[in-house]
């Protein structure tokens, strides 16, 4: 049984890439902070705003009308500092300093790896992580904030990029994020039918996509999409339409790279709702003593899972949904 901590004040921050519902989660954070009579600090820049005390006070009014909107009022980096011994002693100073008792971070696997470092060195911090990134490659979860958004933006784009493959009979290989995890490119390619999604987590075997795209072509079928994750083994979009190109010269091939539109915009409904939650839980988490976990939703119920977990395992691409996508393009 964990004993209920004596918090009085905590500071929030968003880290690494931003994702929409970051706000969502600030606001959550803040409001159920509040009326828990705790103070709060909005830590701006993420690590390197701890290391430079860039700190502000937060009340039920700092979150009013952000909702609805992309990105982090609190805005965002990548900080290597943090990653250093040094880094990590200036931090906790300032926390100190402040009278900070408990930190709420929100980022993917990267921020909470900083997170855990704060822990290991300095356990009279508590640190709950909410995990934030549109990727969702996150154990422990079922979604990350975020994800649910920037998937819609894909199938929106791609709606429209498959009018224009149509219309011209051009094939379109376009690029979507994903460094490491294939779960933007694996569900926005079914919700859009495309005719192949390549991931990082599969081999991708390039005969058989020639293969398929011969036989579409003996059909007088020379359009489509493609749909390539930035970090699958080929390459990207462009290198995989290169080798496409090559072997198959008659076949018309554009490429898109969909980038940082992927990242933005204002959050769906589920992501609101799914911040909102984690954010009222990671509060609740310190109140109750918790510390070093990562505040998750599996199975419509919140979990709390242990950083290390959360870090050190990868969310795993479900088999039966690669089977569903080979099957419905063929
Ligand atoms: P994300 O949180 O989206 O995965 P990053 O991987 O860029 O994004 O991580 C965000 C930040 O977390 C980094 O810029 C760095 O400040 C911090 N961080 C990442 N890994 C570590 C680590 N091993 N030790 C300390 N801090 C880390
Ligand atoms: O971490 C989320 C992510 O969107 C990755 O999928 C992508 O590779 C990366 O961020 C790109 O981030 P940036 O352009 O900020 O380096």
């Amino acid at each position: 049984m964990k004993q209920p901590s004596l918090i009085r004040k905590i500071g929030v921050l968003t880290s690494g890439g931003d994702a929409p519902g970051m706000n969502a989660a600030i606001r959550a954070v803040v409001r159920t902070a509040v009326s828990e009579k705790l103070s709060v600090i909005g830590i701006s820049h993420g690590y390197k705003g701890l290391i430079n005390k860039e700190f502000t006070p937060m009340f039920g009014y700092s979150v009013a009308d952000i909702i609805h909107r992309g990105g982090t009022i609190l805005k965002t980096s990548r900080c290597p500092e943090f990653k250093t011994g040094e880094g990590i002693e200036a931090a906790y100073q300032n926390l100190s300093d402040e009278g900070i008792d408990a930190l709420v971070v929100i980022g993917g696997d990267g921020t909470f790896r900083g997170a855990s470092a704060l822990q290991e060195k300095h356990p009279d911090i508590k640190v709950v992580g909410l995990p934030g990134t549109i990727d969702n490659d996150l154990y422990g979860t079922d979604f990350t904030i975020g994800y649910d958004t920037a998937i819609n933006t894909v199938v929106e784009a791609v709606d429209k990029i498959r009018d224009t493959a149509g219309s011209h009979g051009t094939l379109f290989f376009v690029e979507v994020m994903g460094r490491d995890a294939g779960f933007i490119a694996l569900n926005s390619g079914i919700a859009t039918g495309a005719e192949d999604i390549l991931i990082p987590e599969t081999r991708t075997d390039i005969d058989s996509l020639i293969a398929k795209l011969e036989y579409d072509q003996r059909k007088q079928k020379t359009w489509g999409i493609i749909i390539v994750a930035e970090g699958d083994e080929l390459g990207g979009a462009t290198q995989v339409a290169g080798m496409v190109k090559e072997r198959l010269p008659s076949y018309e091939t554009r490429v898109t790279i969909l980038g940082h539109i992927q990242r933005g915009g204002a959050p769906s409904c589920a992501d609101r709702v799914l911040a909102s939650r984690l954010g009222f839980d990671g509060v609740k988490a310190l109140l109750e003593g918790e510390s070093g976990v990562m505040i998750g939703l599996i199975n419509d119920k919140i979990v709390r899972v242990p950083f290390e977990k959360a870090t050190k395992k990868h969310q795993q691409i479900d088999p039966g949904l690669l089977e569903v996508a080979r099957v419905l393009s063929l």
